[in-house]
Order: C-alpha cells, then structure tokens, then sequence
C-alpha cells in the first residue's frame, strides 16, 4: 500500500552527521521579499518543499520571472509593488498558512480582486488574524464564510501606515503587517508580543527603514516605506524545526550520537533546545556563527536514558510552537508529570495539535490531562508498547506524521501510519534520513 508506512522495529543505535532542509520560514520570506527586490537575487539551498513551491508558483502568477537550476534559484524582482498581473487572478497557498498570511500583506495596493485559495487544512484556518490589521491600512476583503478561505483581496491606492497590537506571539501576522508596510505612507507602528523575527533581521540586512526596541515581552517595531530593496542573495540555513525531529530521535535512541550541521539557532527559534535540555537532554551547540543576523550552528546530541518532567514556561512557547509534538513524545517519556499551558495557538495549526498530541499519547497508553490551551502529561519511562496504533485523518499534518514516526522508532509496537507525502510540505528528506541511520 502506497503512502502508509508500517513500523515495527525500533531504531538502531548510531553515530552520524548529517543534514536536514533548509528552514522553511527563512525560505518563504526569501521569496516574498526577493519578489519585491530590484534585479536578480539568487538563493542557494533554498527548501524545495510544497510549501515553497507555492510560493515561487504564487509570484509567477504575480507577474515575476522565477529560474530554478541545480544548486540554486533566481528571482528577477520587479521593484516594491511591482507585482503584474491581469483581473481575476487566483492564487493558491496550499497547505501554507506563512505563505497566505504573508503573501496578502504584499497585495493591499492591489487594483484588482486577487482570490486567494488553500487546502483543506489551510480552508479551516482563521484569516482575521491578518484581515483585521490589513483592513485598517486600508485593504477590503470578501468571503464566502467570513475570515476563512476563499477569499478576495482589493488593495487600494490611499494605504496609509497603521499602528497595531499584534497579542498573540504570531510572527505570521507580525511579518503580514510588515510586508504591507513596504507599500504604506508613513509609519507602521508594530507592538508584537515576542515572535520569529527572521523578517525584522531581513529588513535589517535589506536595509529597510526599521527601528526596534525590545522590553521583556513586546517588541515594537517601525517601519518606513524604502525607497527601494536591492536584490540579495540568500545561503538558507537547515531548519531547526526538521533537526528536532532528529534531536528527539536520538535523544530517545539507545546509545546513540548526532551531529546535525548547519542549523539556524536564531535565539527566537531554540525554544526546543532550552526545554529539552532543562528536561534532561544532552544537546550542545558548537561552531556557532553569525549569517546575514541570523545564528547558524552545528548541533550534537546524545543519547539520554535520565529525562525528567518539566513544567514549561509559558514564556518559551512561541519559541517552540512548532516543536510541541514531539517535545510531548519526550514527556511521555519522562519521570513525572510535565506541564504544558497557554498554548491555544497549538490547536490553530495545520490540524488541531494540542488535541492530536494528547490523542497519540493515549493510543500509547500515556495518561494525559488535556484542555482549550493546556496538557499534562503523566510520563513512564518503562513504557513498552506492545499493540498496534494506527494514524490516520490528521489533515496530514506534516508535524503530526514525523512526530508518530519517532514514537514509532523509539516506543517500540507496531505502528501504522497513513499520509506519508504529508512531510513534502516542510521536509521531504525526512524518511531518507531516517533509512541512512538506520543502515551501518
Ligand atoms: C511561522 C510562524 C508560526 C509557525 C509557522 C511558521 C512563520 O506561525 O507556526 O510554522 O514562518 O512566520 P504563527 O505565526 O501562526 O505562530
């Protein structure tokens, strides 16, 4: 059967280099922004992932000339709104939530309706996080169900910078008022509780007009509309989002070792990190270095048979909010009871994954307490599966596959697992990496 994976066997013990995709937010955002640079910017290891692809597919259609060649990629930017296109254009950000957030706040000059469609998970996802802002600089839009897709985006000539209150951590809706600000007179006034900020270190290295300040919870950012970007070429590190897979992997693996290189450790993004290593995880950075503001490192992980519960910090959350999953899968492994809250974001994701992580922990025979925006966990480091679980109808969540994968490698049981292709959104190596460990 095709596009199901059975797992019956743990994972061997290894000791491997190797490397993961490229971040997929630093990859988007390269697109988005080469596509309104002057000239030809150049990406080398750019993620070619559907959700990358989307991107690239979207500015096509915008009107920008796109070449893709063996190592690398061009993009033949047309300036600050020059995106050119005809009436009735449909854009389509599949199962991308970054690309659709972000994408409409570069369309709010837009003379003509642009529709912008998704898959069946994006479909289900909340839009007013960015039509709220997006609406004040002056863009209309129009819904068949309001907030959700398909919609309609007319721009107007007359946007005029804003002020605004981005509260809920979402480096999406942050970077969405961002890129509208390229187009806005004026000053656009960010107050953003602590999110991703790949997009400010861009604009900085872009050297847009940006001015930030930081308190302990909130940046407020300022933006002024440049005069114009330089194209700019762009080395993508790997995404630390895909290593924590791997970091987990190993972590759980007996007497295992791993070296993952290259991995971008922006201070915003190592949420993982920190939470794993107060839990008991033997994980060092090592030839930290500084790339375009961003920091790049190798990674090493050890094997670790004494990991205890955690209670997590809120405040760690949006520097992890990707990693949730399989920071669970450690709990579950843990001894003691872990707690996880504040995390209403987790159920607003490509599937529902505070409730899917709660879902497979059971499936395991894991105890856990589950509600709106929180989970314990009671851990059993004994565990010892000895059934056969199956995943399936998770909106194939990327996360939700990868995450059952490593439980499936590390818990032991026989495993099921439908929806394979769901990884090719965000890490298409991912089960090749998982055979060459697995092979001596
Ligand atoms: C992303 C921001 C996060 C994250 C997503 C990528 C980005 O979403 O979950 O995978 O590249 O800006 P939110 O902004 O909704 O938290």
């Amino acid at each position: 059967m095709k596009n199901i994976i059975f797992i019956k066997k743990k994972i061997q013990s290894y000791n491997k280099k190797i490397n993961v995709s490229a971040d997929k937010s630093l990859s988007i955002r390269w697109v988005l922004l080469a596509s309104q640079a002057e000239g030809i910017s150049r990406a080398y290891n750019l993620l070619m992932s559907e959700d990358v692809i989307a991107t690239l597919e979207t500015i096509k259609k915008l009107g920008i000339k796109v070449k893709i060649y063996k190592n690398y990629c061009e993009i033949f930017g047309n300036g600050i709104g020059g995106f050119k296109y005809k009436n009735n254009l449909v854009i389509n950000a599949e199962n991308s939530g970054t690309l659709g957030r972000l994408v409409l706040g570069l369309l709010i000059r837009s003379p003509h309706k642009i529709k912008l469609i998704g898959d069946k998970s994006l479909s289900k996802r909340d839009f007013s996080r960015v039509t709220n802002p997006l609406e004040k600089f002056g863009a209309k839009f129009y819904y068949k169900i309001k907030n959700k897709l398909p919609l309609s985006i007319l721009g107007s000539e007359n946007i005029k910078g804003i002020n605004y209150f981005e509260d809920k951590g979402s480096a999406q809706v942050k970077s969405s008022v961002m890129f509208a600000a390229l187009n806005a007179s004026g000053t656009t006034s960010i107050r953003a509780k602590k999110s991703r900020n790949h997009s400010e270190l861009l604009f900085k290295y872009l050297k847009i007009p940006i001015r930030i300040s930081k308190t302990k919870k909130y940046d407020f950012i300022d933006i002024k509309k440049p005069k114009k970007i330089k194209a700019f070429n762009y080395k993508i590190p790997g995404d630390i989002s895909s290593a924590a897979f791997f970091m987990v992997l190993t972590t759980l693996a007996n007497n295992s070792k791993l070296l993952i290189r290259n991995v971008n450790v922006n201070p915003s993004r190592t949420g993982v990190i920190k939470i794993l290593k107060k839990m008991g995880a033997k994980i060092e950075l090592e030839k930290l270095r500084n790339y375009k503001g961003e920091q790049v490192s190798d990674i090493l992980i050890k094997s670790s048979n004494n990991l205890k519960a955690i209670n997590c910090p809120s405040k760690l959350n949006t520097s992890a909010i990707d990693e949730f999953l399989i920071i669970f899968l450690v709990a579950a492994k843990a001894k003691g009871i872990s707690h996880f809250k504040d995390l209403s974001e987790l159920n607003k994701k490509e599937s529902p994954r505070l409730d899917w992580g709660a879902k497979i922990l059971n499936m395991m025979g894991i105890k856990t307490k589950l509600t709106k925006d929180s989970i314990k966990i009671y851990g059993n480091p004994n565990l010892k599966i000895k059934k056969l679980i199956t995943i399936k109808n998770y909106l194939k969540d990327h996360r939700v596959f990868m995450m059952s994968t490593i439980a499936a490698l590390t818990c032991g049981g026989e495993w099921k697992i439908y929806d394979q292709d769901s990884i090719n959104t965000s890490f298409p190596s991912f089960l090749k990496i998982i055979k060459n460990l697995n092979e001596n």
